[in-house]
């Protein structure tokens, strides 16, 4: 079997499970902090019980209780929640190793911001991931982690040296989704590293009949909240390749904090909502912060454009004949690319008109081709803009 079909294959099965796990993930991790924070008082007065929630879903009554530590006899049968980070985890890395190491010279490496050779390319972004959970994870158990306060300061910190890195190593949309995965490798490797070590030593020291040590908890509950608001910012990192107008811009860095910054404000919102305080500051600057960002990424008039000729239909044909259908016809001649992508086929002049609203802002911000690879020029850039912007005719 040809191998960029099954590569084709391999992306969708994987991208499906990775899609799936990580809604089971993400959708309990918020369940439960919303029930965390809506907690109340147990009406008995049981010492032993820190909060009570009644809840109607699906058509049934639920009564959930929260113990202080521990109940003061191991249930039969304990749930535990760790599959879904796992899986999800697996998956995405998965996805990550055979897209953008699969194909590194495509996604990963863009000649523009650094010539690296690809297994340059692969070496250092492995390396990023593992050190940046290495280093996250030296930082909650350092000082710092003693103060909330300091620590944000500290993780923010973290993420602006973790983007600044990425952002000059690699492409755009290699960069963002590097930062992604390196920020979901630090979620699910808190599940992995730090929860539930933390939950086993709880339930051997209930089963030994010792009272479990309540610091074992708080660590838990310490990297559950950095998950928390960890989640908005990556699900917009996985979803940015879709958006060129936001990894290609010359400050890609900061559109990317900016939007992590705006995603972490909003969570922070929902959390204190569900202990009853709505401090709506707190999605105002959201708004404000992407509302900047919509200002700073407006696309201007283009100076360039004033001396190009309007090329004719066949004119614009000819660049995209040179440049792109190598990818973009019914049966692909570039290797590794088995159908044309996102159904984007530009073999005949006709096609090209279909095609020519999206194909010029992926020329503009420069997403296409993929790394320059198939080298268009300046001029050949512009020559398409104009032949848009002039009614694509
Ligand atoms: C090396 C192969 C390759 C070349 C050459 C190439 N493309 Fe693409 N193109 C791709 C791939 C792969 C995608 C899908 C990207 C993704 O997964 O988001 C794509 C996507 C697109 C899309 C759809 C974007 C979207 O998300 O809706 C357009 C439009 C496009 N290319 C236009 C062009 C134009 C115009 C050229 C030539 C100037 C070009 N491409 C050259 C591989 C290529």
């Amino acid at each position: 079997m040809d191998l960029a079909y099954a590569a084709e294959w391999a992306n969708l099965l994987i991208r499906w499970l990775h899609v799936i796990t990580g809604i089971a993930w993400i959708g309990a991790s918020f369940y439960f902090i919303a029930l965390d924070n809506s907690l109340e008082r147990p009406k008995d007065g049981d010492p032993l019980v820190r909060g009570e929630q009644w809840s109607l879903h699906g058509g049934g009554f639920y009564y959930k209780k929260k113990f202080v530590s521990a109940p003061p006899a191991m249930p039969e049968k304990l749930h535990w929640f760790k599959w879904e980070a796992y899986w999800t985890w697996i998956s995405g890395f998965s996805l990550f190793a055979l897209i953008y190491w699969g194909q590194a010279s495509t996604y990963l490496v863009d000649p523009d911001v650094l010539d690296l050779p690809v297994w340059a390319a692969i070496l250092l972004s492995l390396v990023m991931i593992v050190a940046g959970w290495v280093a996250y994870d030296r930082l909650c158990k350092s000082k710092l982690g003693e103060s909330e306060g300091k620590l944000l300061a500290a993780g923010f910190g973290f993420l602006v040296v973790v983007t600044l890195i990425a952002t000059h190593l690699f492409s755009g949309r290699g960069a963002f989704l590097l930062v992604g995965v390196i920020t979901g490798t630090i979620m699910v490797a808190n599940v992995a590293m730090a929860i539930i070590p933390g939950q086993r030593k709880m339930v051997a020291a209930i089963a030994a009949g010792r009272e479990p040590d309540p610091a074992w908890g708080a660590v838990g509950k310490q990297r559950s909240v950095h998950n928390t608001y960890l989640t908005l910012p990556v699900v917009f990192l996985m979803l940015s390749p879709h958006y060129p107008m936001l990894y290609q811009h010359h400050l890609n860095w900061l559109v990317l904090l900016i939007l992590a910054v705006a995603g972490a404000l909003v969570r922070q919102f929902f959390v204190l909502r569900h202990s009853g305080r709505s401090n709506w500051a707190l999605p105002a600057g959201g708004a404000v912060a992407i509302a900047l960002l919509v200002v700073l990424l407006l696309p201007r008039p283009d100076a360039r454009l004033a001396g190009v000729a309007v090329p004719t239909l066949t004119e614009a044909h000819a660049i995209v004949a040179t440049h792109c259908v190598q990818c973009h016809a019914a049966r692909p001649t570039f290797e590794g690319i088995a159908s044309a992508p996102k159904g984007v086929v530009l073999e005949t002049p006709a096609q090209l008109r279909r095609w020519a609203a999206s194909v010029r802002q992926q020329v503009q911000t420069e997403a296409m081709p993929p790394g320059n690879i198939t080298e268009i020029t300046e001029e050949e850039r512009l020559k398409i803009i104009a032949w848009v912007a002039a009614g694509a005719r």
